[in-house]
């Protein structure tokens, strides 16, 4: 077959997010362009050190512990310093908030009109082994008028104004939505360039697989356990398949190309299950909705619920709207 020639019209990632900004006309400054272009940088600089962590002896411990209680790996200490440096110096960023530090971080004298809120490294207990990690993060608006804190970022997921990923794997792909639907890049390394790849991202309406961690399953809740069985002995003789990676990146970007449903449920031994609303929930909730996905916390749309702190988790189902829709029919029922 002819090879394709070389497409003389490459579209790269800030290609794309000028053409959206443009789109919206005079209300665009060039801050999310901006804004987007220094965390497109950070994700390109993450990448080349998670594929050489094991040369540079950079996987393991860092030896310090987060405000989640979890050991940090000197990856996701890295990536959070890069992260935070980057967004600092960008000056559209005033507030931050990273599930590697404690308190909300707010950029001393900055003007920025963008808080931006990330898991600058996703997945990091499959760092060592050499699983797909990823960065996911979501940005909103500053409020007029705000001396800029805790209550930029205090707000309910559906008030992101764009949000995205960065999966480290067989290649990096970076998943973003500005609020127009979800396009997806792949990082072609011989130019530094993050080129459109996955255009206009659409989930199918139903999938064939469930991802979620059945070794909790003695602590679900009956609506999960009656569910997981629906799929598992279904009238139809067909069921699902499982696949779990454990990286919520991995989990999710698999979700969204193929269809399914990826859960973290809460449990009798996680009341709010385990994924952080601000840097995991949310910003995943806003990409699989704009795919035409559905994303609950089995009772209430996640992109509704307003958080109460910055590191606070919530119940996370999230995919195909069918698949999700029969996941809520469970809860329902249980009333
Ligand atoms: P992080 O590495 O940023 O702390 O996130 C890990 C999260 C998420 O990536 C994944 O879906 C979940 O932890 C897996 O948890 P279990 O190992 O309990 O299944
Ligand atoms: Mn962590
Ligand atoms: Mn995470
Ligand atoms: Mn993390």
């Amino acid at each position: 077959t002819e090879l394709e020639p070389p497409p003389t019209d490459l579209i790269t990632l800030t290609r794309h997010i000028l053409s959206q900004q443009y789109a919206l006309g005079e209300t665009a400054t060039g801050d999310l362009t901006m804004l987007l272009v220094a965390i497109q940088v950070t994700s390109k600089y993450i990448s080349s050190n998670v594929r050489k962590a094991r040369l540079i002896n950079l996987v393991g411990l860092a030896g310090a512990s987060n405000v989640q209680g979890e050991d940090q790996k000197k990856l996701d200490v890295l990536s959070n310093d890069i992260m935070v440096n980057a967004l600092r110096a960008s000056g559209k960023c005033s507030v931050m908030v990273s599930e590697e530090v404690d308190d909300t971080i707010v950029v001393k004298g900055s003007k920025g009109t963008y808080a931006c809120v990330f898991d600058p490294l996703d997945g990091s207990s499959n760092i060592d082994a050499g699983v797909n990690v990823g960065t996911i993060f979501g940005i909103y608006k500053v409020s007029e008028g705000s001396e800029r804190g805790m209550k930029d970022v205090l707000k309910p997921g559906k008030e992101m104004v764009a949000a995205g990923y960065t999966m480290y794997g067989s290649s990096c792909n970076l998943v973003l939505s500005t609020g127009q639907g979800v396009d997806g890049f792949t990082l072609d390394e011989s130019l530094g360039e993050f080129i459109l790849t996955h255009p206009e991202i659409k989930i199918p309406s139903r999938g064939k697989i469930y991802s979620f961690n059945e070794g909790n399953s003695m602590h679900f809740y009956p609506p999960v356990i009656s569910y997981l069985e629906s799929i598992k002995y279904p009238a139809n003789g067909k069921p699902y398949s499982a696949r779990y990676i454990g990286s919520m990146v991995a989990d999710v970007h698999r979700t969204l190309l193929y269809g399914g449903i990826f859960g973290y449920p809460d449990d009798k031994k996680s009341k709010d299950g385990k994924l952080r609303m601000l840097y995991e929930a949310f910003p995943m909730s806003f990409l699989i909705e704009q795919a035409g996905g559905v994303a609950t916390t089995g009772t209430q749309r996640i992109l509704d619920v307003i958080p109460k702190n910055i590191h606070g988790r919530c119940p996370v189902f999230m995919g195909s709207s069918e698949d999700v829709e029969d996941l809520k029919k469970h809860y329902a029922a249980y009333d």
